[in-house]
């Protein structure tokens, strides 16, 4: 007698593949809405990943948000994130000193906008160099949570 055997589906996203984004925060910007809101305002992490994920929901495009403050669980997040089609980063403070964040980025070859709430050019001056910037696909920075919003759209603009 014949083994039925059962059918095995294979579910195939060719031509429906959505285009996957990978949100990067890194040290302190937990506390985004109680930390120096005369630098970063009121805007709290939270609403500013809620509101990210309503602009990357309106155009179709999967989205997901890691933070951490400490800067190998960064390296690990960015070297887990070879499958997204693009990154949006904040490193903060490793912004101004990592080189294993950068590698880790060059690493896993991912376009990526790198954002700041701030404006990094016109504080201390030790804030002034990125070693982010020159691989970056853009930098935006200086408009509080806009500046997540405007990167988010313009990465989604060049992906899709
Ligand atoms: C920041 C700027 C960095 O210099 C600082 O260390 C931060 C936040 C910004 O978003 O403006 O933590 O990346």
């Amino acid at each position: 007698m014949q083994k039925l055997m059962p059918k095995r589906v294979e579910k195939t996203f060719q031509g429906s593949k959505k285009t996957k984004i990978k949100v990067i925060h890194g040290p302190n910007l937990n506390l985004l809405g109680q930390r120096q809101i005369n630098i970063y305002g009121t805007t709290t992490l939270a609403e500013i990943n809620k509101r990210m994920h309503a602009i990357a929901q309106s155009k179709n495009v999967s989205i997901s948000f890691f933070q951490s403050n400490s800067e190998g669980e960064l390296v690990d997040c960015i070297q887990q994130s070879f499958k997204a089609d693009g990154i949006i980063i904040n490193a903060a403070a490793y912004t101004h000193t990592s080189i294993a964040i950068r590698d880790a980025l060059l690493s896993v070859a991912v376009p990526f906008v790198e954002v700041h709430l701030s404006n990094i050019k016109k504080r201390e001056k030790f804030r002034k160099h990125s070693y982010l910037s020159d691989v970056a696909l853009k930098v935006v920075m200086g408009l509080g949570a806009q500046s997540y919003y405007r990167g988010l759209c313009d990465l989604i603009a060049h992906l899709t």
